[in-house]
């Protein structure tokens, strides 16, 4: 048995690149500088970057060795033979279809298959899936249990779809279903999980209803991990049998290799039947490329081979998950409330509760992702006002339902000390939290606020 009680990194450190340190004072320039909006700062000025868990994984040694030897060729090529050999036995599904990245693979689908008026349903759709669905003129439907919408819930499956309203949904509206989804594991929701019992009976009402199933898998393996930690009866199954029984479960899949497949870009859509391939692929060749790199160059497909081997590494993904816990369980012993429990690859602070005297109006969240630069080189994302509240049209402000600051983690990149030395500099924000002022929105642009807004401090 084991008798350590500390989750180690299962990795030893071959390449490294320095940390930008600078002092409050240059933080505060920058910050300035960025118009308080961190979306502007140049990567060199921010130590911890946790804007984002995609693309920003540390590749292995044997993900760069397989890039050395991969195979350029424009058609037939061996890299893709080796990628198509490894989805399919993951997913079970016969056609591989890469694309450079995930929202590429829902473009394709909502092009080759979603028509105005027609909806998809999935327990939270990504923003950028959202994007593509609404692009060609059709809804994106949310349908995730309450719980899922409530940050203090301890719900161990927050990612979960409410089963009779997808079932009522389903039978109002499967004339105009392209096709249903579920996005595991659930990122808008806070990154929480699917469990394998909701995965099945979604499918079975997919399959009742005569609609093709399809997953957003880009976190299937930390979804996959939760369900042999959290899931009654699965905790003597390997990852990749229960990741194989979820994909089993549906009619294709399609993935932001970003992620789960430890790459810094790359994606592919996996399907079971040959109905929509040659739209499809008569559709990647047009935007993407041919059908054996789609996008990407070879040696993006041999690292994507083998980081999707990688990830199904149960000491990994012990340690992956160990990341989010343990900086969620940090934050909330020093007072620093976090959406409950904390998902796989982010947590999630409560910036409303955490600063009850900054208004919606003033962005509470942003204040927060300002005073985390300053004070500790943090680059977090704002997941609130900034983001989703508008502005009625007399002028009246419409806050979002929540300030949420994402913090998530980039995969084998910072190690404990890091995070020990984050936690240690939080006690401080915590202390002066009462002294931090909102902001005031001085350029407000069309469209996507969160990335180019500027602001001033009040
Ligand atoms: N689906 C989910 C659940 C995602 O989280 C993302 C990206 C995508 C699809 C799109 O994939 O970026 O490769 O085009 N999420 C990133 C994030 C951007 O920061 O959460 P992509």
């Amino acid at each position: 048995m084991n008798h350590h009680r500390t989750i180690i990194e299962p990795f030893k450190i071959k390449t490294v690149e320095p940390l930008a340190m600078l002092s409050r004072a240059d933080r505060e320039v920058h910050l300035e500088r960025a118009g308080y909006n961190l979306f502007s700062l140049p990567s060199e000025v921010v130590t911890f970057d946790f804007l984002t868990d995609s693309g920003t994984t540390a590749m292995s040694a044997a993900q760069w060795a397989a890039m050395l030897v991969a195979d350029e060729s424009y058609a037939g090529s061996r890299s893709f033979a080796r990628l198509e050999a490894v989805v399919r036995q993951l997913t079970g599904c016969t056609h591989v279809i890469p694309t450079h990245q995930g929202r590429a693979a829902e473009r394709l689908l909502c092009l080759a298959l979603a028509k105005p008026g027609m909806k998809i349903p999935s327990n939270n759709h990504f923003d950028t899936t959202r994007a593509n669905i609404e692009f060609v003129g059709a809804e994106a439907v949310d349908l995730v249990i309450s719980e899922g919408r409530d940050p203090r819930s301890r719900h161990p499956f927050k990612g979960n779809i409410d089963l009779p309203k997808l079932d009522a949904f389903l039978t109002e509206n499967k004339q105009s279903i392209p096709f249903g989804m579920i996005t595991i594991t659930n990122n808008t929701g806070g990154g929480q999980p699917v469990s394998l019992e909701n995965i099945r009976e979604v499918a079975k009402l997919y399959k009742r209803h005569g609609i093709i199933f399809i997953i957003d898998c880009c976190r299937f393996a930390e979804n996959a991990y939760f369900i042999k930690l959290r899931e009654p009866g699965q905790s003597n199954r390997s990852v990749r049998d229960i990741a194989q029984e979820i994909f089993s479960l549906s009619d294709g899949c399609y993935m932001s290799a970003k992620k789960d497949a430890l790459v810094n870009i790359g994606g592919f859509i996996a399907l079971r039947s040959t109905e929509w391939v040659e739209k499809l692929r008569a559709l990647l060749i047009l935007t993407e490329g041919f059908p054996t790199y789609g996008g990407l160059a070879a040696r993006d497909l041999e690292a994507m081979a083998v980081g999707l081997e990688e990830v199904l590494d149960e000491r990994y993904l012990e340690y992956r998950l160990a990341v989010t816990r343990y900086m969620a369980e940090g934050f909330n012993k020093l007072g620093i409330p976090t959406v409950q429990p904390p998902g796989g690859h982010a947590v999630y602070i409560d910036a409303k509760e955490f600063l009850p005297h900054i208004p919606t109006h003033q962005f509470p969240g942003q204040s927060l992702v300002c005073e985390l630069y300053s004070a500790e080189g943090i680059r977090a994302c704002e997941i609130g006002s900034v983001m989703f509240g508008s502005f009625t049209s007399n002028g009246d402000f419409r806050p979002s339902a929540m300030e949420l600051v994402r913090l998530a983690f980039p995969r084998r990149v910072y190690t404990q000390s890091h995070f020990d030395y984050i936690l240690e500099g939080m006690e401080e924000v915590v202390a002066n939290k009462a002294k931090l002022k909102g902001l005031k929105l001085v350029y407000d642009p069309p469209f996507l606020r969160h990335f180019t807004a500027k602001f001033q401090p009040l």
